[in-house]
């Protein structure tokens, strides 16, 4: 890897580190979810990086692609456990990172996904698959009473690229990608009281670009004018300040120009935690570029 890019990569890594932390901080019971994500996202913005995607802030049984809409007038309760997935990044090279705030008392769920990530970067080295990582992280959620998600994943990171290969699978398989060096990627697991799956809630909030097809809507017209540097990034619904944001974002994704990312749930009444780090596979093990 070259040196240049090798330096974004760690540098996105301390700057979504840091941030990270200060959001964790922020959350207490009664504070406000969109005061808390305009916060975490002005620091990044403040430390001269980009973000990867807006922050997600996913609250008990939505393990992701929750955040904070215009007006949203949501405050963290009693009782929540809350997911903030951060990605940074510096020309493109992203540093993507979560964490779980329990307001409740669920030290042993947040336990499972926090030990489980540990236990996978452990294995990390040139010639481990990704099938071992995903037996780790099942064995040490499993064995502390909960479920790992399965239909979740980590997943490799690239130049203005958040989902590419490898996929590190949330439960054992056998086999999968060889691990390789100089191999960017994101390992997050998710543990759960709940099944094991999540589903696509109607609520969506995050969307990104994966076409340029000419739009007739003028307001579609503004949106995609909008998001053009974010490079196919993802964007938040929050970002866009316009009252018919709402009418042509479906349009939008109808016509092929959109991705859209619903909150991703388990059942209602079930408890979901994460933690997430960005590794950079090297000769005899990895980087973690977003251990602090
Ligand atoms: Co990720």
């Amino acid at each position: 890897m070259d040196d240049s890019v090798l330096d974004n990569y760690i540098s996105a890594g301390r700057i979504a580190a840091a941030i990270l932390a200060e959001g964790a901080k922020m959350i207490r019971t009664d504070a406000s979810l969109l005061e808390t994500v305009d916060a975490v996202e002005a620091m990044v913005a403040e430390q001269g990086a980009g973000l990867a995607f807006p922050l997600n802030l996913s609250i008990n049984e939505d393990a992701a692609h929750d955040t904070a809409s215009l007006g949203d007038s949501r405050v963290f309760e009693r009782g929540d456990v809350i997911k903030l997935d951060l990605g940074v990044h510096l020309d493109g090279y992203i540093a993507d990172t979560a964490t779980t705030v329990d307001l409740g008392a669920n030290a042993l769920l947040i336990e499972a996904s926090e030990q489980a990530l540990l236990h996978a970067i452990d294995i990390v080295r040139p010639g481990a698959t990704a099938g071992e990582l995903g037996t780790a992280i099942q064995y040490e959620i499993e064995r502390r009473g909960f479920k790992p998600v399965s239909n979740l994943t980590g997943h490799g990171l690239g130049g203005y690229t958040i989902h590419c290969p490898p996929t590190i699978p949330n439960i054992g398989l056998n086999g999968g990608p060889v691990l390789e060096e100089g191999m960017v990627f994101a390992i997050e697991p998710f543990a759960t009281t709940g099944t094991g799956r999540v589903s696509e809630k109607v609520k969506k909030e995050i969307y990104s670009q994966i076409s340029n097809k000419p739009v007739r809507m003028p307001a579609g017209r503004k949106i995609m004018e909008q998001i053009r540097d974010r490079r196919g990034l993802p964007f938040a619904r929050r970002w866009l300040h316009d009252k018919k944001a709402d009418l042509a974002l479906p349009v939008l994704v109808r016509s092929g120009n959109l991705h859209v990312y619903p909150v991703l749930s388990d059942t209602a009444g079930s408890l979901v935690s994460q933690h997430e780090h960005t590794v950079i596979v090297t000769a005899d093990g990895c980087i973690v570029t977003t251990r602090r």
